[in-house]
């Protein structure tokens, strides 16, 4: 028997902890910041996913010493030049209000016949002080208005690719088989086994 082994998720948000709990399975102990009592938010100033999600990875690394991993995600409309991009989460101000930040989307996408979209997502590792960085990618489109009450951010908008509702909709497991977040989850666990 092999013992499990310890990695922190530079995040606050123990619902993704949990979710990526899931997909790395008992082979992985997952502590996430709240865990580690870090406290602080992490800075993430920079215009490419890669570097925001290194930027927390290193954070952790270098203040707790301990192997790591952070994420960061962005959806972008191609119709909108790629926006909200690595501004998601702060589309429409600094309250990270997701209803705002939906609405905002769909006033710019009023007219367009394009509503191409994608999510990506970017994770950082850190490993005994080398760095790796994987990624995930879903596409879809862009709703007319809001569906459904499931997941959070932008999912009562987004159509994945093969499916003809909202994240917003459908069955969070669903979600969690095709997701950005997984795809990319799944090449860290890949490269980790
Ligand atoms: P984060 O890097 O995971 O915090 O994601 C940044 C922002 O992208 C979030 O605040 C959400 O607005 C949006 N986002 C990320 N992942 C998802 C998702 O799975 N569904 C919907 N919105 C998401």
């Amino acid at each position: 028997m092999t013992a499990s082994r310890h990695l922190v998720f530079a995040s606050h948000n123990s619902n993704k902890t949990e979710e990526i709990r899931a997909i790395l399975g008992s082979d992985f102990v997952l502590d996430d910041l709240n865990d580690i009592g870090c406290h602080e938010e992490i800075p993430e100033p920079y215009e490419a996913l890669e570097d925001n999600a290194l930027a927390k990875a290193r954070f952790v690394y270098n203040k707790y010493g301990k192997d790591c991993f952070a994420d960061d995600t962005g959806l972008k409309v191609e119709a909108l030049n790629g926006r909200p991009g690595v501004q998601s989460a702060r589309y429409a101000g600094p309250a990270k209000d997701s209803d705002a930040n939906m609405a905002k989307l769909l006033d710019e996408l009023q007219g367009k016949t394009n509503r191409k979209a994608r999510f990506r997502t970017v994770i950082a590792l850190i490993v005994e002080g080398k760095e790796h960085l994987f990624e995930g990618i879903i596409n879809g489109t862009i709703a007319e208005k809001p569906f459904g009450k499931e997941g959070f951010g932008y999912d009562p908008i987004f159509i994945p690719e093969g499916y003809n509702q909202t994240f917003g909709v459908l069955d969070a497991a669903i979600k969690n088989r095709i997701s950005h977040r997984f795809a990319a989850i799944k090449k860290l666990a890949d490269f980790l086994q």
